[in-house]
Order: C-alpha cells, then sequence, then structure tokens
C-alpha cells in the first residue's frame, strides 16, 4: 500500500495543488490547513505524524514584505517549525520533504549569471530568506534524508499570484509597469505538485533539490506573455526598475534554478516556462 501523504500548510497556494493532484491520484491523504495543524506546535507535530508518513511541508510564512516587519514570527514558522516537523518525522519514522525558495540565493550581478545549481552558495538578503534558509538547515539536522526542495516564483494563474494579477490587469486598459531587474523561474503549481509526489514516491531522491519550470525570465518578460496568451497587448506593459518600485524586502535580481540535480537523479525535468504559463491560462 502506498504511504500516507500527510501535507502541512493544505490552505495555501502549494499546498491545495497538491491535496487536489494527490486526491486525483486516488492517494491517501491528509491535507491540513494552518487551523488544523500549527506547525509550530511540537504536541501537534508528534501527534499527527505517523510511521510510513510522507510528511510535506508547504506551510510557511510566505509574506516577503511583511517578513520584514515581523522577524519574530517569520523566525518561529519558517526557521524554527520545520525542525519541530523534521524531529517528529524522525521519531515516527516518517519522511519528510520540505519546501524552501530560490530567495536563499543572493543573485548579486557578480553571481553565476546560470540558473543556481544546489551545491552553489546561497546568500539570503532579506529576512524572509534568511528564516527560509534556517529553516532547510533544521530540516536536515533532525532528519539528515529529508529532501529540502526549492522552488521559484509559484503561480496557479488565479487569484494574488504574480500571474493571477497580471491576467486581471489585462482584462484593464491602463499601462501596467512591471520590473526588468527581477529575473528567476516561473513555476507552475501543477507542475510542481507533480514534482512533488514523484519525490514523495522516491525514497532515494537527493537530500537537496531545485524544482522549478525550465528556463528564465524577467518579471517583465512574464507579464508580457501573460497579456499576449490571455489577448491583451502586450505593450501595455512598460518596463520598470525595481528601484522605481521600492519594496521593503530586497528580491534577488537573479534567481533561476537549475534542475540538473534533480535530472541527474532521474526525476522528470519540468517543462519550459512559457509551456507551462499557456498550460496554466488555458485552464
Ligand atoms: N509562492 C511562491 O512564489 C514561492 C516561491 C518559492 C518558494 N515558496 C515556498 O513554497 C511553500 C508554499 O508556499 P505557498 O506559495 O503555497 O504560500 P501560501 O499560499 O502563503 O501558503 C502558505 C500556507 O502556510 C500556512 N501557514 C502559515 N503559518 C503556519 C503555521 N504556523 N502552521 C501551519 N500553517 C501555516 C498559511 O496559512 P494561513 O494563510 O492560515 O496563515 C498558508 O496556507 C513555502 O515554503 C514557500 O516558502 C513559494
Amino acid at each position: 500500500m502506498a504511504n500516507r501523504i500527510v501535507i502541512s500548510g493544505a490552505g495555501g497556494q502549494v499546498g491545495r495543488a497538491l491535496a487536489a493532484d494527490a486526491g486525483r491520484r486516488g492517494l491517501d491523504v491528509l491535507a491540513l490547513t494552518s487551523a488544523q495543524w500549527d506547525i509550530t506546535d511540537p504536541d501537534a507535530a508528534a501527534d499527527i505524524v505517523a510511521r510510513g508518513d510522507v510528511v510535506v511541508n508547504c506551510a510557511a510564512f510566505t509574506s516577503v514584505d511583511a517578513a520584514e516587519s515581523e522577524p519574530e514570527r517569520a523566525h518561529a514558522v519558517n526557521a524554527v517549525a520545520p525542525g519541530i516537523v523534521a524531529r517528529a518525522c524522525a521519531s515516527a519514522g516518517a519522511r519528510m520533504i520540505h519546501i524552501s525558495t530560490d530567495y536563499v540565493f543572493s543573485g548579486v550581478v557578480d553571481g553565476p549569471s546560470r540558473p543556481y545549481d544546489v551545491d552553489d552558495p546561497t546568500g539570503p538578503q532579506s529576512i524572509y530568506s534568511k528564516t527560509k534558509l534556517a529553516g532547510e538547515q533544521a530540516v536536515h539536522a533532525a532528519l539528515p534524508e529529508a529532501h529540502v526542495v526549492r522552488t521559484a516564483w509559484v503561480y496557479t494563474g488565479v487569484g494574488s499570484d504574480f500571474v493571477g494579477v497580471m491576467r486581471r490587469l489585462a482584462a484593464g486598459e491602463d499601462p501596467v509597469p512591471v520590473v526588468v531587474d527581477q529575473i528567476g523561474s516561473p513555476t507552475y503549481s501543477v507542475d510542481l505538485a507533480s514534482a512533488l509526489l514523484e519525490i514523495a514516491d522516491r525514497p532515494a531522491a537527493p537530500p537537496l533539490l531545485h524544482v522549478a519550470n525550465a528556463g528564465a525570465a524577467s518579471r517583465f518578460e512574464l507579464a508580457r506573455l501573460v497579456f499576449e496568451l490571455v489577448g491583451a497587448d502586450p505593450s501595455r506593459v512598460v518596463p520598470a526598475s525595481s528601484e522605481d518600485m521600492p519594496r521593503p524586502a530586497p528580491r534577488p535580481p537573479y534567481s533561476a534554478l537549475s534542475g540538473r540535480a534533480a535530472a541527474a537523479a532521474g526525476l522528470t525535468p519540468l517543462r519550459p516556462w512559457p509551456d507551462a504559463l499557456a498550460a496554466a491560462l488555458a485552464r
């Protein structure tokens, strides 16, 4: 019998996509929202996790800007709680998949200027990214064989994610300024969910993986393709710089992820980002 998949943060973007995909495949799934499982609570983790489970931690404090003014909460959820979950997995005899971020890289101009590999040095620049990197380390300290999966720029195409917002703005008439100086790997939540389930089925998969749709794009290029695909005029998306649109937390100027290590381990590479975007917007 397949192992039970236990999902924390199941009300979030990735958690929902994962629970839906696992449900479609008829897997045994326990999908718990933040109200049902607070991952900062050690007793809850010990009660929930059972021998043989594959726990996928999709819970995080993901508001990159809010983390700058709420560092204690970001630290508790992103840095400490993943270790609590990993310890519960270690004592129960469960496996764990933990989700992390491309923002652990600095993306500075003298960086690799090629998609980041798993063994490239990290250099987190914001509270969010520092706490996420600490969370990766806490997971591996408690459960070295846990799979830490870094992903990037995740969207569903509906709602408040970047692609969902661009899709909504495309229906208007105003010019839409979008930054040209942030380059990353746009990743469709459906493709990420499928990759997570493949890893859930592969205990020998490596402990650190990058999982993102292939290729790299600036926010500007991504927005332009959204407009094009929904039949709006892409020239309404106008180039801006991060300096023109200041935010509380710095973003890496370049944080595209390479799927080389995952492919070398025999995992299915994710399709190129424009194909995934077209599929998302066609739904
Ligand atoms: N979205 C991206 O572009 C992106 C990029 C790279 C990596 N990631 C990573 O992907 C993972 C999933 O993110 P997402 O995009 O699905 O974000 P999301 O939509 O914000 O979902 C995160 C979920 O975590 C829950 N949560 C927060 N604190 C919790 C706690 N103490 N206990 C249990 N649940 C808690 C939230 O519930 P409430 O809403 O009730 O607080 C929310 O449902 C995160 O690890 C994130 O760092 C995301």
